[in-house]
């Protein structure tokens, strides 16, 4: 596997990245159709970056980053592996990637939101405005291994959430870590 800029990928890449945000998701959901999918990724490309995994002329995956706070801040967005190839590194990988280049121009913080619009967390239906912090401190898989456990693996954070942001009880999970400088 390589990774390698998705921007000087050929077409077929960039088709195929695109399909992969329809295809890859599943819980949380992805992109609606191909369509939505390409201007997401044409989004991220003229805005900030993205890396691919590649073996010859298949993607395995792909990592976009996008500024915030005058440059202070990345978020890592999107994220997405191919299905038949998860659990073998390949998503640590593109954080990696991601890290490197967003350290390289000027990231102090990076960021995620990894949305719970399906049920899988302890934070889908409660009143989180009730106590957001013992919300947060509390929070648990539900048993489908939400991407939040993926990141917390990386060393991201919960920074707070955003509450009912894909329907009622259906909130968006914000992670985030520092970059590792070294000094
Ligand atoms: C989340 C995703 C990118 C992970 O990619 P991956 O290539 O399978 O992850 P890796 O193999 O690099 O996993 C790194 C570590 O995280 C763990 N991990 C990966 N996915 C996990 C999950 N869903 N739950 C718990 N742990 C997970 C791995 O076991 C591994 O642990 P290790 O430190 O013991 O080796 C992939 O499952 C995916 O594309 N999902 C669909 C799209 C998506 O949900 N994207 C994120 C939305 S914000």
């Amino acid at each position: 596997m390589t990774i390698a800029d998705l921007a000087d990928q050929p077409r077929a890449i960039r088709r195929q990245a695109a399909v992969l945000l329809v295809e890859g998701f599943d819980r949380p959901k992805g992109w609606p159709d191909l369509h939505a999918a390409a201007r997401e990724l044409d989004h991220v490309l003229a805005s900030g970056f993205a890396f691919a995994a590649l073996e010859h002329d298949l993607l395995l995956g792909w990592i976009g980053g996008l500024p915030q706070y005058d440059g202070r801040v990345w978020e890592l967005h999107p994220l997405v592996v191919r299905p038949d190839r998860r659990l073998r590194g390949i998503g640590r990988g593109l954080v990696t990637a991601f890290e490197g280049e967003a350290g390289r121009r000027g990231a102090r913080t990076l960021t995620l939101g990894t949305d719970d619009d399906s049920g899988q967390t302890s934070l889908t239906g409660v009143d989180l405005y009730s106590d957001i912090p013992r919300h947060i401190a509390e929070l648990r898989d539900l048993g489908d291994r939400h991407p939040f456990l993926f990141y917390r693996r990386l060393g991201y954070v919960v920074t707070g959430v955003m509450p009912d942001a894909n329907g009622p009880g259906r909130p968006d999970i914000y992670m985030s870590r520092a970059v590792r400088r070294e000094e």
